[in-house]
């Protein structure tokens, strides 16, 4: 038997619990991953309550969770780009990540460099490749002016970050505690709340040129209200606003595999380009812990379970 996250109804925190299940076997094409991390993302909560059961329908019981990162304990048949002892990075589709053992298609697995941390690895795929794509969509050019929501969060503090690489002027909307870092990766931090678009106009004279909304509730309206125009304003969370005003939602039409994403993103970490923050790791055992943290929705970074 191995231990995995499981619930059997949408509800609260207190529907989750960790199961002891039979050790998965993989089928052709398929890698078992003995898991070092698994960060845990919204969505996953959202998903929980049923509040995206139309979009997102559930079988139950359930497992939770995307992102992973582990060791290769054992391959099916026809893989041969991965080996037993393999150290890796990658992403379940079945939500099964939240456990001591999950199958992993081998097309969703990266390698993980060595000097890649387990927490960090094993929080980047939503994040990060949600960042990427985000950032993409707005087709920055260099020296434009780009404001970003929620710029200290899980996915808003790596679009800061790929955002500057672009060569973006980064304007991030956060709470006090997080101008320090944000100023410490050549962002320009401006307080949310009231007199937000007025702080935005003062620290891009110029005018703002894209958006990046990872917040909702407002910010495709605002980005609106500072002119910039539909196809550089990107929303990862308002759905109700982009289909109103015509707005991009990441991933729009990059079809670019998210193995390859995180390879790239993987790399970046490795050679020092791309800071993931780690907020708190809990056990796998502490999954309602970890979740009472995210649902408060002011993580610095990421918050990652450890089985
Ligand atoms: N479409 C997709 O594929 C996709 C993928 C990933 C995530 N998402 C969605 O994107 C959203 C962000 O995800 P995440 O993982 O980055 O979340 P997160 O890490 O929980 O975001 C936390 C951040 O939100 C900030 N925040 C809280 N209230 C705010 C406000 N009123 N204005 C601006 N920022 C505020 C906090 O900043 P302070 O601490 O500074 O207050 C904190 O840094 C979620 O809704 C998630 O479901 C969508």
């Amino acid at each position: 038997m191995t231990k995995a996250v499981r619930y059997d109804e949408f509800g609260g925190i207190e529907v989750l619990r960790v199961d002891d299940v039979d050790r998965p076997v993989p089928e052709d094409g398929q890698v078992l991953v003995r898991v070092r991390a698994a960060g845990i993302n919204p969505g996953e909560a959202a998903i929980r309550t049923g509040a995206m059961a139309d979009i997102f329908p559930s079988t139950f019981p359930s497992g939770q969770g995307s992102d992973l990162a582990g060791v290769v304990a054992e391959v099916g048949a026809g893989v041969d780009r991965f080996s037993v002892g393999d150290e890796v990075i990658g992403f379940s589709e079945k939500r099964a990540a939240q456990a001591e053992l999950v199958l992993v298609d081998v097309d969703n697995l990266t390698p993980k460099p060595r000097n890649v941390s387990w927490e960090v690895a094993g929080g980047l795929y939503v994040a990060g490749v949600t960042a990427w794509r985000a950032v993409h969509s707005v087709q920055l050019e260099q020296g434009e002016a780009v404001v970003v929501s929620a710029a200290a969060g899980g996915v808003g503090s790596l679009a800061v970050q790929l955002a500057r690489r672009a060569g973006a002027t980064v304007i991030g909307l956060a709470s006090e505690r997080n101008h320090e870092w944000l100023q410490s990766h050549g962002v320009i931090p401006v307080a949310y709340g009231a007199g937000v678009a007025e702080r935005i106009e003062t620290a891009a004279p110029g005018g703002v040129d894209a958006f990046i909304d990872t917040h909702g509730g407002g910010y495709v309206e605002l980005a609106l209200a500072l002119g910039v125009s539909v196809e550089r304003i990107d929303t990862i969370a308002d759905f109700a606003a982009a289909a109103k005003y015509g707005v991009k939602t990441e991933p729009g039409t990059d079809a670019r595999p998210g193995a390859e994403v995180l390879a790239e993103l993987a790399a970046l970490i490795a050679d020092g380009h791309l800071e993931v923050p780690i907020a708190n790791v809990y056990p796998l055992a502490q999954v309602r812990q970890a979740y009472t943290e995210l649902e408060r929705r002011h993580t610095h970074g990421k918050i990652v379970l450890e089985p």
